[in-house]
């Protein structure tokens, strides 16, 4: 079977390498794809952001299956224009992934069916907003109704700092476009977890939890990023954990998008907050995270193609995944500036090196191969992704492919998965 692959990203690139691995496939197409995915993959040129071009490049291309990685087409509609046109594709319908693409939809979607999230307000205008946040205490939350790669959120100290940024949003003065509504949301405090699924649109299977690293810094410190580093562990949530946000989060999400017409099949990636009164839903996305899939895919040991085409075919009831023991790590290395601006074009050296280290895979994300050099060309640049029986030789595998890796203003946190030793300590 051929299938094709829309992204470029290291989500793609673990995507990729996934279903290679997969006795069932022929060939692997990527588009756009990136300098790593072409080692793999035959990559095509597309603009992700136009849905005829893709529907053209996979009526041309006639795969067997279409994977959707980043939440831009997605948004788009793409997998409904492909569906219309009797191709096999993964990801949600344009209506389904308003969880993700809409913060309002998807918290007054966790009220209607009553699934845990922190308390807020949807407003359409900073009046109605101003009224709003007389009942919120700081700190308050900010957020971006639409799409906006990880910059849509403001934590602010103090109700006139929120004013103040939601008048941004509202102003289009933040993120370029204005926005038409924003919410503002209580303020939680607990470890993020990253709690991916696979769905048909009636059946649930948990993939394994993961704990990203957002902030730029080391400590969590400085601004968002789209993740600089990620791990699972068996142990990162107890047995009776992971049934629970089963059986009261994903679960009652994909039962309620059912009943709502809209049914979701894809990939919920619920991302929650485990608090002093349990775990909450900060956000939903409706793709693979992406370092998530890397350290995620690195440990399934079953095909990931039946479990993707068991989701586009509603039999996942009947499918069981096989998980490598032990732990995974990604370290993501990103350009010097990211996640402001940052140079693009530069040498990267050591990757032959990086690839001999046992274990380990390099997944690389914003490359490209200009004859026998890979440069530079994005803000996460590549990351070091490793499976094996701890966490704690995960991250030093990971760490030692790194450690081969230059390119002028290489930057990558130095304390992925570090709590997470600790606590285990
Ligand atoms: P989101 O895009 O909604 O996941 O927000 C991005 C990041 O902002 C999350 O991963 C959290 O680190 C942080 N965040 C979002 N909402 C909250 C909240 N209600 N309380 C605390 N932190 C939050
Ligand atoms: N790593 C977070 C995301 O994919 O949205």
């Amino acid at each position: 079977m051929k299938v094709l692959i829309l992204g470029s990203g290291g989500r793609e690139h673990a995507l990729a390498w996934a279903v290679a691995r997969s006795p069932r496939v022929t060939e692997v197409v990527c588009a756009p794809g990136n300098g790593g995915i072409a080692q793999i993959a035959r990559c095509v040129p597309v603009k992700l952001n136009d849905v005829d071009a893709m529907v053209g490049l996979t009526e041309a291309e006639r795969p067997g299956l279409t994977l959707v990685g980043p939440e831009l087409p997605l948004s788009l509609g793409v997998v409904d224009a492909l569906k219309e046109r009797g191709l096999r594709v993964f990801g949600p319908t344009r209506q389904a992934a308003l969880l993700e693409t809409s913060k309002g939809f998807a918290k007054r979607f966790l009220q209607r069916h009553t699934i845990p999230t922190p308390n807020y307000a949807v407003c359409a205008s900073a009046a109605e907003l101003e009224k709003a946040i007389d009942v919120f205490h700081p700190p308050i939350v900010v957020k971006a109704d639409g799409l906006a790669a990880g910059k849509g959120v403001i934590v602010c100290d103090s109700r006139a700092t929120a004013l103040e940024g939601a008048h941004g949003l509202f102003a289009g003065t933040l993120l370029g476009e204005p926005e038409r509504q924003v919410v503002i949301e209580e303020f939680l405090t607990g470890e993020e977890i990253s709690f991916l699924c696979l769905s048909d649109g009636k059946h649930v299977i948990p993939l394994l939890p993961a704990q990203d690293h957002k902030r730029i810094g080391e400590g969590d410190t400085g601004p968002n990023t789209g993740g600089m580093g990620v791990y699972t562990t068996d142990e990162l949530l107890a047995p009776a954990m992971r049934e629970w946000i089963l059986h009261h989060i994903a679960e009652p999400t994909i039962r309620g998008m059912a009943e709502e017409d809209t049914p979701f099949a894809g990939v919920l990636y619920c991302g929650l907050m485990m608090t002093a009164r349990g775990p909450e839903v900060l956000e939903f996305n409706a793709r693979f995270g992406d370092p998530e899939a890397q350290a995620i895919l690195v440990r399934l040991e079953s095909d990931v193609v039946d479990a993707l085409e068991a989701c586009i075919d509603g039999n996942l009831g009947s499918l069981e995944l096989r998980w490598s023991p032990g732990a995974s790590a990604c370290v993501v290395a990103s350009s010097a500036g990211y996640p402001g601006a940052y140079k693009t074009g530069v040498a990267i050296s050591g990757l032959g090196a990086a690839a001999q280290v046992p274990g380990v895979e390099i997944f690389h994300a914003g490359t490209a191969r200009v004859g026998q050099q890979m440069l530079t060309t994005g803000g996460r640049v590549l990351g070091a992704t490793a499976a094996a029986a701890s966490l704690e030789e995960a991250l030093a595998r990971a760490y030692q492919a790194l450690a081969e890796i230059h390119f002028e203003g290489i930057y990558f946190r130095r304390d992925i998965g570090r709590r997470a030793l600790k606590l285990s300590q």
